[in-house]
């Protein structure tokens, strides 16, 4: 009914112009107005972003004019919305096109716009048009009230002669006037993904970017946030945060001009990337996604999480199957007898599936090491004498469900499939071939090699209708740039890799849509919300060493929700016992992936337990508020509490990792539960004979009193945790 209303009230403000003929385009969520206005020139400026206004508000033009109007007595410099290069702005464009007559400029005008309800909230589609050419922008934003989210996107298309070329093409472009501005951003390597780190921009332009091909991360991750005022607070102050859904190149531009205002540019990054545009096709950019927080990050990110949960990630409000994966036990070394013997322990531990990583495929060059058999996607019957279908039916006996490793974008030069088509692999020519993880990107401008990566799906699904989820995989970055299909037009490859890899997904997604999906690139480097309409869930590191992931959970955790973020309990340990590990997993979604043979008795025990209590618990922690308290960054612990919907039911984590000799410790306040209920607190997750030595365990607290006084759920001891379940009476 909200959703309606505001929908509504939009269509409203839309259509209706203000006075002196401007036009205002006003999107609103529960918290935020984004107002667009179209000037005395025709053209499309921002004039406001920022807490939602009073309803019957309209911003008088002497109020914009100083940002969008004729500032320094040039017409049309200011906060355009989507402006052209070689346009009278002095600063980044948004769109930079070379006309089919060699014409470098483009000015936009305002056409028209619409509103209609969506899904969750409204759409606004406002067209803009170049005055001297046939050539198109429309700009989208979909306006999500309740969870107060903006998603926006451009469209280019022209009717020239002949093809235009495309140097910069934006999602979007946004303006704040603040007196400063801190970009937090998210940045690593493999096995250290989302470092934070916060520097405060000056002017001229910060610039975070990627060049990968095939993800969209790795060194840089591809989202980000900038405090307005002040450096960004968990629990306090303005923030924007974004993110772009684009599984390949990116870039963001900050760029704060010369009287102290910030643009915000986010783009696929135009890197080799000069695209050639016919005339009738349309270039849709990448969607941007963002919130306004007013209260720091940790508002912010419950309403990414509770968007990508209902509008975004693949079966979003649906459940998630725990599992056990063998790769961490047993590399490539495995038979059939190993893979069962897993199988039944899977099915003792208590995970709801068992998950066969890589090495299974290959005859003429068995996938036995990673420099063999990436391509050759059928069973190594050596290995595996029963095929798939001899697992799929040891899965179902046990009673577990079955799942996939694949990596179907890439190949060994030593496959069949590689001696076999050599042309569908990315490489250059002329030069030396340079591997990463010695495999090479298959070319997926190419729709022939497009149908052969579905195909490799297909053909397990096919086979083994019993196969209930896939890991997907993609390991290598895009190396030696150079695509034999694409010819003379090289500069389309980036863009049109990731094209045709939503393309894929596309069919899968249409063809098989109950299939659960893990999206993993060698660890966390796929990690967009483009992907994750196609995957339930991302592999967030290959490094599971627990304090690692304290820190590379607690990043992820900025944007993506628990529900879309697997953890895996593995050996990566540096001595952390199996209950630390457990807890830390056990804030994502939980899997295993270690030799559970190699456990005492009390340690499986301790497993067995924490795998129910997690079921138990999974749509507190899935699918409930998560706030995030006390952060590794500043100390030495880290804790997070989930609340569900109904603030019924709640689950602190709590972890020490060195703590300091002596160091104060501080009751840890829990948050979003509801100050007039009182709740049972207990501690779960205990070893097998252990008693909880939390003071509070079997108590009854008040919300009010576990929010304004906590729990003393810390301690000085090294790499420890506690788990706490409370429950309203
Ligand atoms: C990289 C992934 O991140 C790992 O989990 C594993 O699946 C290996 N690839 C297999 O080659």
């Amino acid at each position: 009914m909200k959703h309606f209303a505001t929908a509504l009230f939009a269509l409203a403000v839309a259509v209706q112009p203000a006075a002196g003929e401007e036009r205002v385009i006003r999107m609103s969520t529960d918290n935020t107005d984004l107002v667009l206005q179209v000037s005395g020139n025709g053209r499309l400026y921002q004039t406001y972003l920022g807490p939602r206004l009073a309803d019957n508000v309209t911003i008088p033009s002497e109020a914009w004019s100083v940002h969008a109007g004729s500032g320094n007595g040039v017409a049309g410099r200011g906060w355009e919305v989507y402006p052209g290069s070689g346009n009278e702005s002095y600063f980044e464009p948004a769109v930079g096109i070379t006309h089919s007559d060699g014409n470098p400029s483009t000015f936009l005008y305002y056409q028209s716009s619409t509103t209609r309800a969506v899904k969750g909230g409204t759409e606004t589609v406002i067209e803009l048009k170049d005055d001297q050419y046939p050539l198109y922008v429309t700009l989208h934003y979909v306006v999500y009230p309740e969870e107060n989210i903006y998603k926006t996107w451009s469209e280019i298309r022209h009717e020239e002669k002949k093809p235009v070329q495309l140097s910069a093409y934006a999602s979007t472009m946004l303006y704040f006037s603040q007196p400063s501005y801190y970009l937090t951003e998210f940045s690593g390597d493999w096995a250290h993904e989302v470092q934070m780190s916060t520097q405060r921009l000056q002017p001229g332009k910060k610039v975070l970017d990627t060049k990968l091909g095939s993800r969209a991360a790795m060194h840089m991750y591809p989202f980000f946030e900038v405090g307005l005022g002040q450096p960004v607070d968990e629990h306090a102050g303005t923030v924007l945060m974004g993110t772009i859904g684009w599984t390949g190149n990116y870039r963001f531009t900050f760029e704060v001009d010369n009287v102290g205002d910030l643009r915000v540019i986010p783009a696929i990054n135009p890197y080799a990337s000069l695209y050639e545009l016919k005339a009738g096709e349309v270039f849709r950019t990448p969607e941007f996604i963002f919130t306004l927080s007013y209260e720091g990050t940790g508002q912010g990110s419950r309403n990414f999480h509770q968007w990508a949960r209902r509008y975004q990630l693949k079966d979003g409000e649906g459940t998630r199957m725990t599992l056990l994966n063998n790769w961490e036990y047993t590399g490539f070394n495995f038979d059939e007898a190993k893979l069962v013997s897993v199988i039944e322990e899977a099915k003792k531990l208590g995970v709801d599936m068992f998950l066969l990583d890589d090495g299974w495929f290959g005859n003429k060059y068995p996938r036995s090491n990673d420099r063999a058999g990436l391509g050759d996607w059928t069973v190594t019957h050596d290995k595996l004498p029963g095929g798939i279908p001899a697992l799929v039916s040891a899965a179902e006996k046990a009673g577990v469900k079955f799942g996939i490793w694949v990596e179907p974008e890439m190949v060994n030069p030593k496959s069949e499939m590689f001696e076999k088509h050599p042309d569908w692999a990315i490489h250059l020519p002329n030069r030396k071939t340079y591997y990463y993880r010695n495999q090479l990107v298959l070319d997926l401008s190419n729709p022939k090699v497009q149908d052969y990566v579905y195909g490799v799906l297909e053909g397990i699904l096919k086979e083994n209708p019993g196969v209930k989820y896939f890991k997907w995989d993609c390991n290598s970055p895009i190396t030696n740039i150079y695509s034999p299909y694409l010819k003379d037009r090289q500069g389309q490859l980036y863009i049109d890799y990731v094209r045709g890899l939503y393309n894929v997904l596309d069919r899968l997604a249409e063809n098989y849509p109950d299939v659960q999906m893990m999206l993993c690139s060698g660890g966390g480097a796929r990690c967009d919300f483009e992907a994750l309409k196609y995957f339930t869930e991302f592999w967030c590191s290959d490094n599971t060493d627990p304090i690692e992931r304290l820190f590379i959970q607690w990043g992820f955790s900025q944007f993506m929700p628990a529900k879309a973020m697997c953890a895996h309990v593995t050996n990566w340990s540096r001595g952390t016992s199996v209950k630390f590990r457990t807890d830390v997993a056990s804030m994502c979604k939980l899997g295993f992936d270690i030799n559970l043979s190699g456990m005492n008795e009390q340690e499986f025990q301790y497993c067995q337990a924490a795998v129910a209590n997690w079921k138990r618990l999974q749509s507190v922690i899935m699918d409930g508020a998560q706030y995030r308290l006390v952060s590794p960054y500043e100390g030495e612990h880290m804790a997070v509490n989930y609340v569900d919907e109904a603030r019924s039911h709640a689950v602190l984590f709590a972890y020490d990792i060195y703590p300091r000799f002596q160091e104060k410790l501080m009751p840890v306040r829990l948050q979003g539960l509801d100050p007039s209920r009182m709740y049972k607190v207990e501690e779960i997750n205990l070893m097998p004979g252990r008693k909880s030595s939390l003071a509070a365990h079997g108590k009854v607290f008040s919300g009010d009193y576990l929010m304004k006084i906590g729990l003393n759920v810390l301690s000085l001891s090294k790499t420890r945790s506690c788990v706490v379940e409370l429950m309203a009476q």
